[in-house]
């Protein structure tokens, strides 16, 4: 949202390797590993004996049956983040260094602007409950402006937003300073005026009204993928969701997780600490939901929350997920310093301002260069590290394949450390711990 860079912060190292892989300096590393870090809490992959040559790429179908214009989606894209928050070059150097790498770019909630437009990057429009972009005068969504610019072929999926990782309560708010008359123009609001993101989506309050909006927009959209991101809150909502799909007989094409480790700007303290579901726990929830309802081959798992190599990549894709997103790790990519002073608008490489001074700081030709770089040498790690297990699919990745150490005696595997479901397992017999949240869960309403 309207932010800084808040949320659990990144680790220098993790930070060195982005900025390395993003200048195509870092591919090999001498002398072997540095870890020191076996203890509890380690996880790794198991290598084959039978590796496999690694293949150039992996694409990830996303589109349901009801879907026309299907998108075939890289594994690693860039997640959602509004202008407004992230500098008129900032969206460019992203956006240009997509289109560079052939992924996707995800305009976040500020609305769909020319600067996501200008390089022909492959765009997941994301809708907020403040409906920017494409919003009556009294704040509702406005289908005909969504259906117009839902028609631009750079946009290749629709996200309804429906909560954030690192602030999955509290409304976004940008201050009224930061709202320009570019800023206002684009978002439908008033300029000078503080500009708040509702907590609730006005166009729909049930997961029935939910998933009919999916449909609606999918209708409006000529059949473009559409999806919703969530970072999982009460698990019989979610499960809610599910039995409107059943009941309505339709879906979303996708679904974007996030993790409550995530980044966001403004986010009070409390709850980027200890609200939302930690991706792990989401995303697995999320995949066995999807698998126990029978609906898991229809919709296509995206997930976001620290990622930014090719290990944690892989690792989303054998706990449930189908492609991934990364925000921070793409901040870092075009210059960003995680200085954590995006909110005072004096961002000092150009990356978090609306200060025009500043943002010309932040070089689009080189930094989408880096964006292509960290992107490709990122998902050739992933590659390599899927090939390494004697895979050639991203569909034969599981999470028996990822270990973990418990204790100084004990390794398991995440099918150990997290029962899957089996499909349609909810419909015929809800294990004992799924029970209560099933039985809750009423496509009519959500809880209180
Ligand atoms: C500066 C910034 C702006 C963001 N803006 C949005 C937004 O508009 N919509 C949204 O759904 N998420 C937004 N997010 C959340 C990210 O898309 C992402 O879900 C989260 O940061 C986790 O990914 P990461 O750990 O790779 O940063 C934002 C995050 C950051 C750091």
């Amino acid at each position: 949202m309207e932010s800084d860079i808040e949320g659990v912060p990144y680790d220098r190292d993790t930070r060195s390797l982005v900025y390395e892989r993003a200048k195509d300096t870092h591919r090999e590393q001498p002398f072997g590993t540095e870890l020191d870090v076996y203890g509890p809490g380690y996880e790794w992959f198991e290598q084959s004996l039978a590796p496999k040559p690694a293949a150039a790429e992996h694409r990830v179908r996303i589109g349901g049956p009801a879907c026309k214009q299907p998108y075939d989606m890289s594994l690693f894209n860039v997640s959602a983040m509004s202008f407004g928050t992230l500098s008129s070059n900032a969206i460019r150097a992203l956006n240009k260094g997509a289109a560079l790498g052939g992924f996707a770019h995800d305009t976040g909630e500020g609305g769909l602007t020319d600067y996501h437009l200008e390089a022909g990057g492959d765009l997941v429009w994301e809708i907020g409950s403040g409906y920017f972009g494409c919003r009556t005068a009294e704040g509702r969504f406005d289908p005909d402006t969504f259906a117009a610019k839902a028609a631009h072929p750079n946009v290749k999926c629709i996200s309804i937003k429906l909560s954030q990782g690192a602030k999955p309560g509290p409304s976004g708010v940008m201050p009224g300073a930061k709202v320009t008359n570019e800023i206002a123009e684009i978002r439908g609001v008033p300029v000078g005026e503080k500009c708040v993101s509702p907590p609730a989506h006005s166009t729909f309050s049930t997961p029935l009204e939910l998933i009919g909006f999916v449909d609606q927009l999918r209708e409006l959209s000529s059949g473009k993928p559409v999806g919703f991101k969530l970072c999982v809150g009460k698990r019989s909502d979610f499960l809610a969701i599910c039995k409107a799909m059943l009941e309505l007989d339709t879906a979303p094409d996708f679904i974007i997780v996030d993790g409550s480790e995530g980044g966001t700007g403004a986010a009070p303290l409390e709850f980027e600490d200890h609200v939302g579901t930690p991706l792990t726990d989401g995303l697995i929830f999320v995949h066995n939901a999807l698998v126990g309802v029978g609906l898991r081959d229809q919709i296509k798992i995206g997930c976001s929350g620290k990622i930014a190599s090719g290990f944690s990549l892989v690792s989303r894709l054998a706990q449930g997920a189908d492609c991934t997103n990364a925000a921070r790790a793409m901040m870092f990519a075009v210059g960003c310093i995680q200085a954590q002073r995006c909110q005072t608008n004096t961002c000092p490489v150009g990356v978090a301002t609306q200060d025009p001074r500043r943002a010309r700081a932040l070089d689009v030709g080189d930094k989408s260069q880096r964006v292509h770089h960290f992107h490709s040498n990122t998902v050739t790690s992933a590659n390599e590290l899927i090939a390494a297990m004697g895979l050639t699919d991203t569909g034969q990745l599981g999470p028996e394949l990822l270990k973990r150490r418990i204790d100084s005696n004990t390794v398991k595997n995440y099918a150990q450390l997290y029962p899957y479901l089996e499909s349609g397992q909810l419909l015929t017999e809800p294990p004992e711990n799924w029970l209560a949240d099933w039985n809750t869960a009423s496509s009519k309403s959500f809880g209180p």
